[in-house]
């Protein structure tokens, strides 16, 4: 693990009992599937921008019936976890995780056939880059399906989503959805579809909440320590706020690369 790993093995621990096994964003196998809603996915080559601890690869493959999935991501502890996770799964042989640095993304052109990502474009500042290049690597035909946290306003955040941002130290770079929009059009993509899912998490993270500050605080202490669990209190609080004014709202966006 190197020092400088925003996803170290605490995070990935407590994000993982809060949201599930192999799981560092909220909604579990549900949430993929609302995701995935409509996208054909079955016997596809999918590739899996920040997969993280590789849950939703191997839903890809188990669940979804995704013939291939290439999982990437841009550190070792959540690579690490992710091929342990599909290995443990019988699946090695249908998912490849694959180390990369930021930037360009490591394919051939028309390679996927389904650019799939959960939440973690946040950690993508150019947003119009990775719009290209998941459109270079679709195949002609091919979905573009993810999920990801934005801001509902261009320009700076305000001092709430600031103290928010800063609580998470998880170099976050939140853009609006017109942002977002312009730059899978930009890209390419037709059929752009951005769908607002705050009312959805402004609800579970309420609940997150209750869970860690409630009366099963003392549990949470016991496993990670009270300072690690003020932290996270101290982030949800300033998250729920933000999630309730609407400046952070989730997203799914869609499109698709013309045939
Ligand atoms: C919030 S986690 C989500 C992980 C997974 N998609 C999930 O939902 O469980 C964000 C992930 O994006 C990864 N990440 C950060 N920058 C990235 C980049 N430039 N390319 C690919 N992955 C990146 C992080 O290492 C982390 O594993």
């Amino acid at each position: 693990m190197a020092e400088s790993d925003l996803y170290d093995t605490p995070t990935i621990a407590f994000l993982e009992d809060l949201w599930g096994e192999g799981y560092l964003s909220p909604g579990g196998a549900e949430e993929v599937a609302r995701v995935l809603s409509g996208v054909p996915v079955a016997g596809a080559h999918v590739l899996d921008i920040g997969c993280g601890s590789g849950a939703i690869a191997v839903a890809l493959a188990r669940d979804h019936g995704a013939g291939h999935v290439t999982g990437i991501d841009v550190e070792d502890p959540v690579c690490d976890a992710a091929r342990a996770r599909a290995e443990a799964a019988g699946l090695a042989n249908r998912i490849a995780v694959q180390k990369v640095a930021p930037g360009p993304l490591p394919f051939d052109d028309a390679t996927f056939d389904v650019v799939f990502s959960k939440d973690s474009i946040i950690h993508i500042p150019d947003k119009e880059a990775l719009a290209a290049e998941a459109f270079r690597v679709l195949k002609p035909g091919g979905m573009f399906a993810a999920s990801d946290w934005l801001m509902s306003h261009a320009g700076e955040p305000s001092p709430e989503m600031a103290r928010y941002i800063e609580l998470e130290a998880l170099d976050f770079a939140m853009a609006d959805p017109a942002r977002y929009d312009a730059a899978m059009r930009a890209a390419g993509f037709e059929d752009v579809e951005l769908v607002n899912r705050n009312g959805w998490y402004r609800e579970v993270a309420a609940d997150e909440l209750e869970q860690l500050s409630g009366p099963g605080r003392a549990e949470w202490e016991a496993k990670y320590g009270r300072d690690f669990i003020a932290g996270q209190v101290a982030t949800w609080t300033a998250m729920t706020g933000v999630l309730e004014s609407g400046e952070h709202c989730p997203h799914h966006i869609r499109g698709r690369k013309p045939g």
